[in-house]
């Protein structure tokens, strides 16, 4: 974990008192009041994932969240357009948040760009003192961009079209990130060639569903719609478009915890999150 001063440790107690407060008007499978500061496990399976349970996890690791919110906004300034972001600020933290209550020992990230998403990833691997990340892409731009504090002993980046160096990905894979090509054949692609390679239970995330209330016709967020649809599995989104009681509700938890200030400021936070098999 990484220290910050701007960061206050505002205490178990603090936080369950201010958590129930808020988690008192929002109907879920948990009940308000549970001791956020002993829930492991608050999230067997994304099947189960909510808003109450992501809120609870923003809770729960509110302070190494924090810290982790401070060190990207750092790299943002320093690298200034030369960085060039893509993940929202909702969709990054509750990547983070899964990374960090499953404790996946090896995850692969699909699509990479300059390396944000792979910055937070190797965030929630380094705090949890676990876990290796394979990462794919056609471009190398984030070689030179993530630091080696972050990459040193948990990280192996491959070079290529995916579809070709698929070998590469690993069967063990137990957290899958996707972000890359937004075309439908891509997204038939993956369906059929990796979803079926990686163990079932997997928690699985893909970008760029939810710019609207529905997926693009021809896209690869269609696809995985009708995809989830055949296999009758449900999903979590933050999108704006899709679910704005999402936000609505964890802005406030955000507020609450103090987390408010913006690391980015796009709001889109399009990505969906599952579990596969
Ligand atoms: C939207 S960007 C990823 C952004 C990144 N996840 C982030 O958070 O900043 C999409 C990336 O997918 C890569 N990509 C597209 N098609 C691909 C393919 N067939 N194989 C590997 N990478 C691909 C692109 O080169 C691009 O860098």
């Amino acid at each position: 974990m990484v220290s910050s001063i701007s960061c206050p440790n505002f205490g178990a107690a603090y936080l369950r008192r201010n958590f129930v407060a808020i988690s008192n008007n929002i109907p879920g499978p948990v009940e308000s009041g549970t001791d956020v500061a002993s829930a492991r496990g608050i999230v067997n399976s994304l099947r189960d994932l909510t808003v109450q349970t992501v809120s609870e996890l923003y809770v729960k690791y509110q302070d190494d969240l924090c810290a982790v919110r401070d060190q990207q906004r750092t790299f943002l300034r320093q690298r200034g357009r030369s960085m060039k972001a893509q993940l929202d600020d909702y969709e990054a933290e509750i990547t983070y948040l899964l990374l960090r209550e499953y404790r996946p020992e090896t995850v692969v990230e699909i699509g990479t760009f300059y390396g944000w998403s792979t910055m937070w990833i190797l965030s929630a691997l380094r705090d949890n003192g676990v876990g290796h990340l394979y990462s794919f892409d056609i471009v190398d731009h984030v070689v030179s961009n993530v630091p080696a504090d972050l990459s040193a002993h948990r990280w192996t980046f491959t070079k290529g079209d995916v579809r070709e160096t698929l070998g590469d990905i690993p069967g063990s894979a137990d957290y899958l990130f996707i972000d890359a090509d937004h075309g439908a054949r891509f997204g038939r692609w993956y369906v059929e060639n990796v979803f079926p390679m990686v163990r079932p239970g997997t928690p699985t995330s893909v970008h760029d569903v939810f710019h609207g209330r529905r997926p693009k016709p021809i896209s690869e967020g269609s696809v995985l719609m009708k995809w989830l649809v055949a296999q009758n599995k449900s999903f979590f989104t933050p999108s704006a478009a899709k679910a704005p009681e999402v936000i609505e509700h964890l802005s406030k938890v955000k507020k609450e915890l103090r987390l408010d200030t913006p690391v980015r400021e796009s709001r889109h936070n399009p990505m969906v999150f599952f579990t596969l098999g």
